[in-house]
Formats: C-alpha cells, structure tokens, sequence
C-alpha cells in the first residue's frame, strides 16, 4: 500500500539501544541501564490506592474532553504551591502524556508549512512529530557556552511560526533562568513567534527552582506530565496549560483525536498530586546519584561534561574519543555492559561525538555502571 511521505519520520534511536540491551539480556548477560529516561520506581502509593479504590466504584468510562474538573482544579493548585501563580483552573487541558499535548499543541498553533524552531541538542520527537504533520522543524544549534539552550540571537528575524524550548532540558540538564526565559519569550512575541514551554522535568531540579514560562506570560502554551517528577510514564498522562481563548478550540481538537486522556490514568494522577514526601524521596535519590555522576564520569575518562540542573541525564562531548557516538555506544554495551545513548537522537548534525547517561535507576546501578565504565575506559 502508499504510504505518506511526513510518515517517513526517524526512529527514536534510544528504543533501538534498548532492544540490543533487552536481547543481551537474553542471551543471560547483566546490564545496567543508563539510557532510559525513566525513572524505576512505581507510581505512588496515593496514585495506585486512589485506582484501586476507583475500580471498585466506578466504570471508568470516558471522561470529558479537558479532563476530570478535580484533576484541573488540583493541578491549578500546583502552580501556586510550586511558583506562586494563581492559574484559572478552566486553562488546564489533561493530556495523553507531554506526547499528547505535543499532537495538540502542533495541531493548535501551526499549519502545514510553518517553521518551528528547536534547540539542537533536543528531545528528538519534537523534530519527527512536526515532520509527520508537515510542519518544518528548524534545528537552531546552540551553543556550549549558553550551556545548549537557545538564545534570542539564535532564531531573531527568522520569522518562525513557533519556538518550543524545555528546561530542564533533555539531553543537557540545563534550565533557563527568569531572564533567560524571558528575553527567549519576549523575542518570540515581538515575532508573532507561538512559544511552548515543555516543562515535563519540573519538580527534578537540584540547585535552583525550575522557572515556569507562566511566570512571565500568560500568552504561552506550557505543557508537562505525571511521566517524571511523578513517576508515571506508562500511565499516559500529562497536562497542558493554554492562554484563554484558546481553550475552547484545544477542546474541540481533544474530543476529535483522544476523547479523553486514560480515565484510570487521571483518577491516579489526582492521588499523585498529594504524594509530596515519596515523590521527594525519589529527588533524593537522583540528588544522589548526579553527586556519582559528576564526581566519576571526569574520572572515568568522560571529562567534558556539564553539572545537570535538572532531570536526570548527563550529556557528555566525547568527540575527542568518537566520531561514531552509534557504534561507540554499542562497544560499551558490549564490553561493559552498560546501556547509554548516542546523542545523534538529541542532535542530528553533532550528535555522532556526544552521548547521553541517564542516572534515574537505583542508586546501587548508577555505581555499579560507573565502576564498569570506569573500567572500559581504562582498558581502552
Ligand atoms: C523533554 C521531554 N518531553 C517530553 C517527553 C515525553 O514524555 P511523556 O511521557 O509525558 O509523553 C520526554 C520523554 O522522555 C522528554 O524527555
């Protein structure tokens, strides 16, 4: 049968990284796992309790399109505890997962045709995403030294119909401080340029506060999920936050093309919200591990790195080792048996000499994946 040419999107090169590593596995060996960027723990207990509870009552059929009004309300709530802005509840949009809210997002805000811009290295769905729905993703190559965000100079008198920008970002880790993110906001807005905001690692931060866009405008689309911080990414479950009038045309989109996001999902998600303490245990887990990280990847031989304000990824230049970050992967994979992920998913053009670690595994995997790195390194 034809197929669609926007179909003929790249595949995510870190799924392929896991199947080698599952079939090692197979094949009887022990892997430690540095490439998926999930965390290991479950749900929380409130999330899992309030389903349980939920099961027994009710038939949890569709909801309604923007998601269950206790669910809006509460993560209302969160923008106050977290940032200190009051956020009209009737802005919030339950999502299938941050991937949901891209799908409406894009579908929202731009037509076939129209140029996006996003910060290379970057979450690579984006790209593929924009490609499928023949919107043109503008790769805008930042720089080390403004520690791989985008800044206003990068896409000013560009003419872009939108730029999404994330902080913390993956692959690097780093945030965008109020200025940072206000001059990237201004300069978008000055343009006509729609700004989004994907804030799916807020609540991972180490040093300092993640900044919300929404503390600066409200003409902006912020999108986030139960996928980290919460601990959720099977569940599918995410939000999105929109100016005002634009709620009512996001809502005849979500009927259209989701009807709802997972019933289950969200009725868990609401239990998430008040697992403030567990969750917090997690963070300190992460806390730690980025302490190992950073103490021994540069002993290690990986020494040109960057301290992660967030998430949980190192992003490593290792250029001076590699120019194939792909088959370098599968070596370590091979002779340590430790699963990382080459940075061309993140950066297509730069991506053969980087490579990203994740650290949001146990703490006792973290070391052990550092000794076997260490000692890979040493034996090279
Ligand atoms: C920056 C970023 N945005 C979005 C996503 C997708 O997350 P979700 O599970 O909410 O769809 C990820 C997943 O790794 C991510 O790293």
């Amino acid at each position: 049968m034809r197929n669609s040419t926007r179909s003929d999107v790249d595949p995510f090169i870190v799924m392929d990284v896991m199947e080698a590593a599952r079939r090692a596995e197979e094949a009887g060996r022990h892997i430690i796992h540095m490439e998926v960027g999930q965390p290991s723990t479950a749900a929380p207990s409130g999330a899992r309790q309030a389903l349980a509870t939920a099961m027994e009552g009710g038939s949890l059929g569709y909801t309604v399109a923007l998601g269950i009004p206790e669910l809006r309300a509460r993560i209302a709530k969160l923008y106050g505890e977290w940032y200190n802005v009051d956020l009209d509840p009737s802005r919030v949009v339950v999502t299938s997962g941050s991937s949901g809210a891209f799908l409406l997002a894009f579908t929202a805000l731009f037509d076939a045709g129209d140029r996006v811009g996003i910060g290379a290295p970057g979450y690579p769905s984006y790209r593929q995403i924009l490609k499928a729905m023949s919107v043109e993703p503008v790769m805008l190559q930042t720089k080390a030294e403004n520690r791989y965000q985008p800044v206003p100079s990068d896409f000013a008198g560009m003419g872009l119909q939108g730029l999404m920008v994330a902080s913390p970002a993956n692959p690097s880790g780093t945030m965008l401080g109020k200025d940072a993110l206000g001059a990237l906001i201004n300069t978008a807005q000055a343009e006509g340029t729609a700004f989004i905001s994907d804030e799916i690692y807020h609540g991972i931060e180490y040093e300092a506060k993640a900044v919300t866009a929404l503390e600066l405008s409200d003409d902006v689309y912020v999108i986030n999920s139960f996928s980290k911080y919460f601990s959720m990414t099977g569940w599918r479950v995410g939000w999105m936050v929109v100016p005002p009038d634009h709620v009512r045309r996001i809502e005849r989109l979500a009927q259209n093309m989701f009807i709802c996001a997972p019933h289950a999902s969200q009725i868990a998600a609401l239990g998430a919200l008040e697992c403030k303490e567990e969750l917090d245990a997690n963070l300190q887990v992460y806390t730690r591990n980025r302490q190992l990280m950073i103490e021994w990847l540069p002993k290690a031989g990986f020494d040109r790195i960057a301290p992660p304000d967030g998430a949980f990824y190192v992003y490593a230049d290792v250029s001076h080792i590699t120019d194939d970050s792909r088959a370098f992967c599968a070596e370590i994979l091979e002779k340590a048996g430790v699963a990382v992920t080459p940075g061309l998913d993140f950066d297509p053009d730069r991506g053969a000499g980087t490579l990203r670690f994740s650290y949001a595994r146990a703490t006792a995997d973290i070391e052990e994946g550092l000794r076997r790195l260490t000692e890979f390194m040493s034996n090279r």
